[in-house]
């Protein structure tokens, strides 16, 4: 096959050429995000792959099929960047079935772990000569209750680890794993009664904003919340409101609503301009990391 890659980075290469090659197929790699601007490019190939923050819109599908192009691979399990109805019939759409579910499940620990013991900031502290652990305190997470949204390979996956570190584990999800042994609840009981709520669910018209201005209201002070699904299941204005309301004790957060824009990218010696992200980045009790924890390596 011909396959154009879109929203490449050296990494991408790296893994794909190599592999792409050896069987037997020909690949280019654009920087470019897929869009309704860069679509075109992909005349003459059979397949697109593409990553979290390309765009397939009915639109794109549009120029993709009618330029050709037969199949559009996600190089990623979320598939919320995706117009289905509008791909059928036209294209087939393929994506990563199972991401390394333990990868992102230990991930989402290493955020919790990280915001509740102020990890980040002690280490800045300690490399300044700064031996201070005043501010630092963290609360145990064992005999708390973790609330888990969404039980598929990576909810499934953190409730373990969870009972790892001997919390209660309780679960919402509209299609509940059964033979699991995990105690599923509503979404109302788990928001409020859970000490840590962590979302594994996929970005669906459903679970946009599930977290919203109403449910933080409804939490328990001191709540952690953890996301390493996809940001627009969070809505950033009720999450930064119930930070500086100290409802929230703290986020870690491997994606954001509007990441498209900055994620991946270097913008060190920019501003950025926008203004919830900074105030985000700025808060002591909040990780943002750059939808990275499907970046591991076996
Ligand atoms: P999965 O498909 O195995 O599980 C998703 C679960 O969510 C299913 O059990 C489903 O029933 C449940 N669900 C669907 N609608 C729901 C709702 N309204 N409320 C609660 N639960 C609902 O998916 P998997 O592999 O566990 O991945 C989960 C998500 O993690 C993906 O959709 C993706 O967005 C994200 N992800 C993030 C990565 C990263 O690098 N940060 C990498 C890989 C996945």
């Amino acid at each position: 096959m011909k396959i154009a890659f879109f929203d490449t980075k050296p990494y991408d290469i790296h893994w794909f050429d190599g592999i792409c090659r050896e069987h037997g197929h020909e690949v280019k790699f654009f920087d470019y995000k897929l869009s309704e601007d860069t679509a075109i490019l992909a005349r003459g190939y059979d397949a697109v792959c593409i990553f979290v923050n390309d765009t397939a819109n009915s639109a794109v599908i549009d120029i993709l099929a009618n330029n050709g192009v037969k199949l559009i691979a996600l190089r990623c399990s979320g598939y919320n960047n995706i117009d289905f109805s509008a791909a059928y019939g036209k294209i087939h759409v393929v994506r990563v079935p199972s991401y390394s579910p333990s990868a992102i499940s230990e991930y989402a620990a290493a955020l919790l772990l990280a915001v509740n013991r102020k990890i980040p900031r002690a280490v800045g502290r300690t490399r300044n000569g700064n031996f201070n652990i005043n501010g630092l305190i963290g609360v145990n997470l064992s005999g708390r209750t973790a609330g888990i949204i969404g039980t598929g390979k990576i909810g499934r996956l953190f409730a373990g680890i969870c009972r790892g570190f001997n919390m209660k584990v309780i679960a919402y999800d509209p299609y509940p794993d059964v033979s699991s042994g995990i105690e599923y609840t509503t979404l109302d009981r788990l928001i409020s009664s859970s000490d840590v709520i962590s979302l594994h669910c996929p970005l669906t018209s459903d679970t946009h904003h599930i977290i919203n201005k109403q449910r933080i209201q409804r939490m328990k002070d001191g709540v952690y919340i953890i996301n390493t699904s996809r940001g627009a299941l969070i809505d950033t204005t009720a999450l930064i409101d119930g930070l500086k309301m100290k409802k929230i004790a703290g986020a870690g957060l491997d994606v954001y609503e509007e990441e498209e824009k900055y994620f991946f990218e270097d913008f060190s010696e920019e501003v950025i301009t926008d203004d919830e992200l900074m105030l985000l980045l700025s808060f002591p009790n909040v990780i943002v990391s750059s939808h990275q924890a499907f970046f591991f390596f076996f």
